[in-house]
C-alpha cells in the first residue's frame, strides 16, 4: 500500500462526510499492521459538540472490530492542502499508536508524511 493509494482511499471516504454546518469535509484511511484499512469521515450534529472527526471515526471503527495495531493514517479534506489532525484526535492517536505515520496531502496533491511523535511530543498517558 503506497501513501498515494492510502490518500486515495481517504478521498473516497471523504465523500461520505456529513458536514452541513462547517461545510468542511474530511476523510481518513487508517492502515493496520495486518494490511486492513479502516476508513472514516467527519459526522457533524445540530448540537455542534457532538461532531466526530474523520480520524476518530476510523480509529473507533478499527478498535471496535478488534484492530489496535496501526501503522499509518492518511487524511484529506475539502479545504485543500495539508489538514493536520485536531488536538482531540491527536490524544486518541496517542492512546493506540504513538509511532503512527501520518500522511497528508499538500496543495499539489502529493503525499507528505510525518512521524506522529514529532507532531505530538510529551503525550499524556496513564
Ligand atoms: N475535522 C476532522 O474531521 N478532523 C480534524 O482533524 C479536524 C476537524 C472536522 C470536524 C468538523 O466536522 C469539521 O472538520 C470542521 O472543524
Amino acid at each position: 500500500m503506497t501513501d498515494t493509494e492510502l490518500l486515495e482511499i481517504a478521498s473516497g471516504a471523504m465523500k461520505n462526510a456529513y458536514a452541513p454546518y462547517s461545510k468542511f469535509s474530511v476523510g481518513a484511511a487508517l492502515l493496520c499492521s495486518d494490511g486492513t484499512v479502516f476508513t472514516g469521515c467527519n459526522v457533524e450534529n445540530a448540537s455542534y459538540g457532538a461532531a466526530n472527526c474523520a480520524e476518530r471515526t476510523a480509529i473507533f471503527k478499527a478498535v471496535s472490530e478488534g484492530c489496535r495495531d496501526f501503522s499509518a493514517i492518511a487524511i484529506v479534506s475539502s479545504g485543500g492542502g495539508e489538514t493536520y489532525p485536531c488536538g482531540i484526535c491527536r490524544q486518541v492517536i496517542a492512546e493506540f499508536a504513538p509511532d503512527l505515520r501520518v500522511i497528508l496531502q499538500n496543495k499539489e496533491g502529493k503525499p507528505v508524511s510525518y512521524n506522529f511523535k514529532d507532531m505530538m511530543p510529551y503525550i499524556f498517558s496513564l
